[in-house]
Parts: structure tokens; C-alpha cells; sequence
């Protein structure tokens, strides 16, 4: 406790950022430091798990006493240690955990472990300090894409999901076949805004009527026999048109699924999570169609969507005041339904 606040310690390692966060009252952040190793996992195109974990490992001690002093919190100032347990990479989930229990067991405090996504969607907690459940959160990451119907801080239900691919993992499939970098989401929401998005038709995956489960997977085989045809052709490739193009192609079908949702569940908030949640395309087409249909459109900002240890923090909150606890045999999943 300080100044009667109920003070989180929070941990996410689940992929290839190194975050501890100091939470109050389980909105208010009052640090949050997050190291990227995206510099060291662009050179091979992707997170490598294993470099991933030694990365944590090197890191962790450090990142944890710099959000400890900036937050101006001692040990025994902080009242519960929170930390993803799944789903993620599991050497670097392990990272995290086994420092939590570490805090928890050498400062006897109690341990609360997270669902990443629970901890995604409780970033707009932090950001919009009057949002309350229920409503409606598409969960779109590198690792995800879900709509789920939130009904309680504790209690959801996945409407649907991705069959295959996450949405952030199309992005970053077709950068790379673009060449323009990794992390691919930023890289494509950057160079679409100066492209076409109607000068390729990529094909809008649907699936069934009613369905709102999403398939990704093909789009990139999409831009890649695009991409050859057109050098056989002999023609210049635009790659901004390009990248406008599929990029519309997927939030097409992502806004659309979104609002069919939020009518299906009877409510009139839609909230956006993760790291594809920071795309500016998504944000403009939902604000739209948000506002045709009376619907309140709910993001944090791009910081907050990406992965972090405050929404952790946040989510740990939730879970502990419902009576939510583990011990020191929490384990790291690597498949963690919600
Ligand atoms: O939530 P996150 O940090 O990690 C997972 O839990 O997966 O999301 C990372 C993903 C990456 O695929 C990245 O390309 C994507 O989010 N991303 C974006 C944008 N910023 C990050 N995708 C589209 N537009 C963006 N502005
Ligand atoms: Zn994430």
C-alpha cells in the first residue's frame, strides 16, 4: 500500500518485449517500462524463441528496478505481483514467471498470473478509466485475432477466431515478401498511406455466413502470385499500391465482422486490443461505421496496444479482487484458451 493504494507489480515476457510495470488501483500506471528486442529479431525476420529468452533473462533484473525508481516504489510499498502465464513463447514466459515468483516468495506477496489476451483488452482500462464490461473486443495481435464478448472483468466468450494466421502475422508475412521490414505492421500502415487501396483486388476472406471467424493465411500466397505474375509480366511493382490493397483487403473483412458482433451481442461498445489495434486504417474504417450504427468505439493508445506489462498489471487487479490467486506451482502454457 501506498498512500492507501493497492500497488501491482506486473511482468509480461510472453514474446520479445521486456516489461515490468508498477500499477495503482489497478487503472492508474505508474510506470511502465517495456525493452523490444525487435532490433535483434529483425536481422532474421521474425522473434527466434530461444535469443528471445536469453534476452529476457539478461534484461529482467534491470527492467524491474528501473520501473521500481521510476515509479518511486519499494518492495514493501507493493501489495501483489502479477505476471503472464500464457499463451506465448514458453522459454520466455518462463523468464517472467520465475521472477515473480521470486518477488512473491522473497517479499511474501501474493501471485496472480494473467491470460495475455485478458491482459490486452485491459488496457482500455487504463486508458478509459469509465469503460466497464459489457461490450464487445476484437483481440487482433501478432499472435491473434479473436471477438469476444466481454461480460464481466473476469468472464468473456470467444464469438470467433482466426482458422490460421493471426492478423499481425499476415502483416508481417507480407512485408516480408514486400521488403520492407520487420515488424511488418507499422512498416505497411506507413508506406498504404501513400498507395491505392483499390489497384489490386485481393480476395475477402468471409467464410460462412453468420461466421465470425477469420482466415488469413491465404492473402499472403495472394501477394506473392500477384507479385510474380506482375514481374513476369515485366511491369513495375508499386508496392505502396500494394500494400493499401491488402491492407484494405483485411480490415474489410475485420470491420464488417466487428459490427455484425457487436449487434449480435446486444451492445454498444466495441473495444479494440492489441497490436494490430494501433493501425490507423482500422481505427478511420471503425470510427465510421462506429458512428453509422450508434456504436462507441473504445482503443488505447498504440503504446498500450502493443505488449506491455501495465495492461498485466491492470488485468492482475481484476482477477485478485474476485478472489483470483495462484502459488509458486504456476506454470507457463504456450496455448492458453481464454
Ligand atoms: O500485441 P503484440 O505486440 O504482440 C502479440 O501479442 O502478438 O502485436 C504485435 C503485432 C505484430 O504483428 C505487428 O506487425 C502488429 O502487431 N502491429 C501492427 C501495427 N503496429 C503493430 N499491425 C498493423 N498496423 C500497425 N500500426
Ligand atoms: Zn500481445
Amino acid at each position: 500500500m501506498k498512500n492507501n493504494q493497492f500497488i501491482t507489480l506486473a511482468i509480461e515476457t510472453s514474446c520479445d518485449e521486456t516489461s515490468v510495470a508498477l500499477v495503482a488501483d489497478g487503472r492508474e500506471v505508474l510506470s511502465n517500462v517495456i525493452l523490444s528486442q525487435v532490433d535483434t529479431h529483425t536481422i532474421f525476420g521474425g522473434v527466434v524463441p530461444e535469443i528471445a529468452s536469453r534476452h529476457h533473462l539478461e534484461n529482467i533484473n534491470r527492467v524491474a528496478q528501473n520501473a521500481m525508481r521510476e515509479a518511486s516504489i519499494k518492495p514493501d510499498e507493493i501489495d501483489m505481483i502479477g505476471v503472464t502465464y500464457g499463451p506465448g513463447l514458453v522459454g520466455a514466459l518462463l523468464i517472467g514467471i520465475a521472477t515473480a515468483k521470486a518477488f512473491s516468495f522473497a517479499w511474501n506477496k501474493p501471485l496472480v498470473g494473467v491470460h495475455h489476451i485478458q491482459g490486452h483488452i485491459s488496457a482500455n482500462y487504463i486508458t478509459h478509466k469509465e469503460l466497464e464490461p459489457p461490450f464487445v473486443s476484437l483481440v487482433i495481435s501478432g499472435g491473434h485475432t479473436s471477438i469476444v464478448e466481454v461480460t464481466g472483468y473476469n468472464e468473456c466468450r470467444v464469438l470467433g477466431k482466426t482458422r490460421d494466421d493471426a492478423a499481425g502475422k499476415a502483416y508481417d508475412k507480407v512485408a516480408r515478401v514486400l521488403g520492407i521490414g520487420y515488424p511488418g505492421g507499422p512498416a505497411i500502415d506507413r508506406i498504404a498511406k501513400e498507395g491505392n487501396p483499390h489497384a489490386v483486388e485481393f480476395k475477402r476472406v468471409f467464410l460462412e455466413k453468420d461466421s465470425f471467424d477469420f482466415s488469413f493465411s491465404g492473402i499472403k500466397t495472394g501477394v506473392l502470385n500477384y507479385l510474380n505474375s506482375e514481374k513476369q509480366a515485366g511491369r513495375d511493382i508499386h508496392i505502396a499500391d500494394v500494400a493499401a490493397s491488402f491492407q484494405l483487403a483485411i480490415m474489410e473483412v475485420v470491420v464488417f465482422k466487428c459490427i455484425s458482433a457487436v449487434r449480435f451481442a446486444k451492445t454498444d461498445k466495441l473495444v479494440l486490443a492489441g497490436g494490430v489495434a494501433a493501425n490507423s486504417l482500422l481505427k478511420k474504417m471503425l470510427s465510421e461505421e462506429c458512428e453509422k450504427y450508434g456504436i462507441e468505439l473504445y482503443y488505447p493508445p498504440p503504446v498500450l496496444c502493443t505488449d506491455n506489462a501495465a495492461m498485466i498489471g491492470c488485468a492482475a487487479y481484476y482477477k485478485y479482487i474476485a478472489g483470483g490467486k495462484d502459488d509458486l506451482t504456476l506454470d507457463a502454457f504456450a496455448n492458453l484458451e481464454l
